[in-house]
């Protein structure tokens, strides 16, 4: 395959959103327990945080965490997770079929997160409790001081008020599955209330109304409709939530996997869209943003399928649930996942990978043992750190397929930035531009050029890939022992030329 990007430093979608490059932490499986979560671990601290999870997330970088669920959250007493630790009951968790200790809570994550450096983005529960609980929830969080609840936080020794901004009016409440499911109507009404309940407690939240948990919902689109109508006014953000997986059942095929970018974009379009219309209905002036905060790939139909599936029944203990493994091609479709929201980030606000260690981690770790990367953690590390600047319009002309699902399908997709004060090295002059490129070629490598005379003079500062390597195929892990076997490899023979970039891709590859 062949493409021809057309990028201009004048042709910009908008400043990169830090909140694009979040993750997430919910109490399911070993996220919390034995992933951030661990006091008897060699790395531990005094507050029993893993040190080894800990570093390796300040290396990935997330911008913000959502936090406790997920399913978790609509059957959860978050009262329950605060003081002394001797004294916080177990619990059923009827959403993932575990004992939930309640060792960790709010007052932990937050000293996790604070160690880390991120923002929480925190959930909460409108499947077995309403305002009272959430507004409960926001005066211990957020209210200073001098009230039973604030007074409580600082009881349990954290004097300042944590200041969380960025809350989830419940999780996925259009799914079946979901403790406390509602109806469109059923659940816009209470969203609205709530919000307005918490906007008295704390003026400076920004809200996220839950919109589909996929796209292909019998609901999506008339739920974002019939929930915008009734809480335009009182909601910043609608969510919205995508897994894709390579499978051989149902029409899907391998190329409909690497195209899941495709489906992405769709779902973001089509969400805008009726966002939009609501508002011009309305008459409304401000924008709904949307917050992405849940997406990865998650291989659900394997695990559906499985014995551990059906054997959560035995109301064990932080058990290993979707502890999914991810290749060379996890990481190539993660990779292309990233562009379409950076593609996106005029109206895509928020973006929560899911999740961030051992359940369809970005990281894994080992109760007592070693802690690494997943393949998939390569390109979200990249992508976060060097999206900087602006987000640049590319218009790429090259090779198409259709597949099953998708039309025109590009063989080479792009995203790209352009930070016009940023310097490439202490001696390189200022302007940096990145470009995010993947490879959806299986067999073939694919050559890109870039007019770049727009940009002034470049050179290349760096070039780095993800392809399966020699010895390894595109089923290629990390594991335990070979932590680092899929990784950034440097891009070899990226040239620029007569104002022109010009760089081969290797088949099924990821590169910045
Ligand atoms: O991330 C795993 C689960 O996927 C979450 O708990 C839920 O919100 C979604 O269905």
């Amino acid at each position: 395959p062949h493409a021809r990007l057309t990028l201009d430093p004048d042709f910009v979608v908008g400043p990169v959103p830090h909140r694009l490059f979040g993750s997430f932490v919910e109490h399911m499986g070993r996220c919390v327990y034995t992933g951030i979560f661990e006091p008897d671990h060699p790395t531990a601290d005094g507050d029993g945080l893993r040190g080894d999870v800990l570093e390796l997330t300040k290396q990935v970088g997330p911008t913000v965490v959502r936090y406790p669920g997920g399913n978790f959250v609509s059957g959860y007493d978050w009262e329950d997770g605060v003081g002394p630790r001797d004294q916080r009951p177990r619990r059923l968790d009827r959403a993932w079929r575990t004992i939930e200790t309640n060792q960790f809570g709010l007052d932990e994550f937050a000293t996790w997160a604070e160690r880390v450096g991120t923002e929480v983005m925190m959930a909460v529960n409108l499947g077995t409790r309403g305002m009272q609980e959430a507004c409960d929830l926001l005066e211990y969080a957020n209210h200073p001081s001098g009230t039973r609840l604030s007074d409580l936080r600082r009881s349990h020794g954290r004097q300042d008020p944590y200041g969380i901004t960025l809350w989830c009016l419940g999780n996925e409440m259009d799914g079946p599955w979901q403790t406390g499911h509602k109806t469109a109507h059923e659940y816009a009404r209470l969203a609205a209330e709530t919000a307005r309940a918490m906007r008295t407690v704390d003026p400076s939240v920004e809200l996220v109304a839950c919109g589909s948990s996929g796209r292909g919902m019998s609901t999506f689109g008339e739920w974002e409709r019939v929930v915008l109508e009734e809480t335009y006014d009182d909601v910043d953000y609608i969510s919205a939530h995508a897994y894709y997986e390579e499978s051989d059942t149902g029409d899907q095929t391998f190329a409909d996997f690497l195209a899941s970018a495709k489906d992405m974009d769709a779902f973001v379009e089509e969400v805008v869209a009726t966002a939009d219309a609501v508002r011009a209905r309305g008459r409304h002036k401000k924008h709904i943003g949307i917050s992405f905060d849940e997406w990865n790939v998650w291989y659900q139909t394997r695990w559906n399928a499985s014995d551990r599936a059906r054997s959560l029944t035995a109301w064990d203990v932080a058990p290993r649930v979707i502890e999914d493994e991810y290749s060379v091609t996890d990481a190539v479709v993660v990779g292309t996942l990233l562009n379409s929201l950076l593609r996106h980030g005029d109206r895509v606000a928020v973006g929560a990978q899911a999740q961030l260690v051992n359940v369809i981690g970005l990281l894994r770790s080992e109760e007592g043992g070693p802690a690494w990367k997943q393949t998939i953690a390569h390109p979200f590390e990249q992508v976060r750190h060097r999206a900087t600047g602006d987000i640049l319009d590319v218009r790429t002309r090259g090779d198409r397929i259709s597949t099953a699902r998708f039309d025109d399908v590009d063989l080479v997709d792009a995203a790209a930035t352009w930070d016009p004060a940023a310097r490439a090295s202490s001696s390189a002059g200022e302007g940096v531009l990145s470009l995010f490129l993947a490879n959806r070629d299986e067999h073939e490598a694919a050559t890109v050029e870039v007019p770049l005379r727009a940009f002034g003079d470049l050179r290349v500062a760096e070039a780095l890939v993800l392809a399966a390597g020699p010895g390894q195929d595109r089923y290629t892990t990390n594991t335990a022992e070979a932590p680092d076997a899929v990784g950034m490899r440097p891009l070899e023979g990226v040239e620029v030329a007569d104002g022109t970039a010009r760089l081969t891709l290797p088949p099924l590859s990821w590169a910045v």
